[in-house]
């Protein structure tokens, strides 16, 4: 993925300025009163069928913002693989390298790729001997508190504790290190500016939090690609705004704000 010989360069103007490799997976939520015992069938009160994954996810934020996207990952062969083909499209996602498989989908990590080939790694779901290799390839590496601690072995309950598992993350190798903190918002640092920096949201009233941490990658993969010249901090003010929307609707890719329903200066 890091190539940069002339056929990569090509491939990728004609496509998409963010580029995402990673998971697509359908949802299939019961809403019940309790969890069944193992062997009981239970009555539920509602059933729907979402669109998730955290590649497709992030993808989706990205392109609802208004950037030119391509979705890299394979789905099943079957009903589920066709519907998910069609939630791309519907989101003006480029599908040329959505591939259908009869294999079980594997979806662990996304990487997402400008056209200065800037990669940007969400390593999730962490796991602790991550290849060192992410580390020396992300340009900008950004996980949650919980995978910080996976991946560190520290503690992480504060933006101070983040702060010190960011710099032992960027010791390994990356450019720029994000950890995000919900509701605190995110702490960042970089090769240039290694003093962690705090950089805090405003309090809303959440609904539901889940995908906000998509969301808020989806928005950076956006700024990264079409603001470049914002500085970094400025882009992460925006992605927590963008975020902070996300989690006051019900919903992953559902609570997922478009352009034309966000302030004007955020673009
Ligand atoms: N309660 C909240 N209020 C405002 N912003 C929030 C809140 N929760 C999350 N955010 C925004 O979303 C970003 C990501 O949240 P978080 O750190 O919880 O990610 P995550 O754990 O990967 O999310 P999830 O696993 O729920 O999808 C935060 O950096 C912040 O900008
Ligand atoms: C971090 O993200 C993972 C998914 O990779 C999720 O399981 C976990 O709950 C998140 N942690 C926090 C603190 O939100
Ligand atoms: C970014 O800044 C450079 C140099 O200052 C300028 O040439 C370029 O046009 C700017 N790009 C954007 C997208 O504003």
């Amino acid at each position: 993925m890091t190539a940069s010989g002339e056929p990569w360069r090509q491939w990728q103007e004609e496509v998409a300025a963010v580029v995402v490799v990673g998971s697509c997976m359908t949802d299939l939520v019961s809403l019940t009163s309790r969890l069944p015992k193992t062997g009981e069938t239970i009555h539920g009160h509602k059933f729907f069928i979402g669109f998730g994954g955290k590649g497709a996810n992030q993808c989706v934020q990205a392109a609802r913002l208004g950037a030119t996207t391509s979705m890299v990952c394979k789905v099943g062969k079957d009903s589920f693989g066709n519907d998910y083909i069609e939630n791309l499209k519907q989101n003006d996602i480029s599908t040329e390298f959505t591939y259908q498989t009869k294999d079980a989908a594997t979806g662990t990590a996304s990487i997402i790729v400008n056209n200065e080939v800037k990669t940007l790694f969400n390593p999730a779901p962490a796991i602790a001997d991550l290849d060192p290799r992410f580390y020396t390839l992300s340009d900008v590496f950004c996980c949650n508190e919980s995978e910080a601690e996976i991946l560190t072995g520290l503690t992480v309950d504060s933006a101070a504790d983040a702060g010190e598992a960011a710099l032992v993350l960027l010791k390994r190798g990356c450019q720029v290190v994000i950890i995000t903190l919900g509701a605190e918002g995110c702490v960042v640092l970089s090769q240039t500016e290694p003093e962690p920096k705090h950089i805090p949201t405003e309090k809303v009233k959440a609904v539901d939090t889940t995908g906000a941490g998509d969301s808020f990658v989806g928005a950076l993969a956006f700024y990264l690609a079409y603001y470049p010249n914002l500085s970094l901090e400025d882009m992460l003010k925006r992605s927590n705004f963008i975020a902070a929307v996300s989690v006051q609707a019900a919903g992953t890719q559902s609570s997922y704000p478009y352009k034309k329903d966000l302030p004007l200066t955020l673009f």
